[in-house]
């Protein structure tokens, strides 16, 4: 199967009560053969409406950090743990995450990215992880993992600004 098949596959996803409630699913997005993927918790308002992740506020300082690093966010494979958006931006619940892992674990089969970068405890926990273990590269699985803040906190929190940015450089720097 291919990506775009995939992301078709995930738009008709029924799999847990989400649909109900979604204007549409959110997949995620960018290049076959990213090389790094980047994975936050579920979309929110903005998201859900354009059928795109991390386009809203927490998406536009996200893209802005990348690219002051340099970094431009079509290099990277965007996606989250639920792939629609949970009523009033609740924190997805633990079935719902469990019904959307099949889809991930898809999408990161077909990318193969040398590094996966999870934003937030909702992510990390959705590895069996937890944000005690950020900032450092995490082997599981045959994979690569590394562990910050979701950028709605960062965003918010002056100190977590610093340690998110500092985390991205660090993760970064080691694949590009
Ligand atoms: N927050 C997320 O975790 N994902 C999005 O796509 C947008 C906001």
């Amino acid at each position: 199967m291919k990506l775009e098949e995939l992301s078709s596959r995930i738009r008709e996803c029924r799999r847990c009560g989400l649909w109900k409630s979604r204007t549409q699913a959110v997949p995620g997005e960018g290049p076959e053969k990213a090389r790094v993927m980047l994975i936050g918790e579920a979309p929110g308002r903005e998201e859900d409406l354009q059928g795109r992740p991390f386009v809203g506020r927490a998406g536009r300082f996200l893209t802005q950090q990348l690219s002051r690093l340099g970094y431009s966010r079509e290099n990277f494979f965007i996606t989250n743990v639920v792939k629609c958006r949970p009523p009033g931006n609740r924190k997805p619940r633990s079935e719902e995450i469990k019904a959307c892992h099949k889809w991930l674990e898809e999408q990161i089969r077909l990318v193969k990215p040398k590094l996966i970068i999870l934003l937030g405890a909702t992510a990390a926990e959705a590895f069996g992880l937890n944000l005690k273990e950020r900032g450092k590269f995490i082997k599981k699985e045959g994979r690569v993992i590394f562990v910050t803040y979701h950028p709605a906190g960062a965003m918010r929190n002056k100190k977590l600004k610093g340690i998110f940015i500092q985390d991205l450089k660090k993760g970064l720097s080691k694949i590009f």
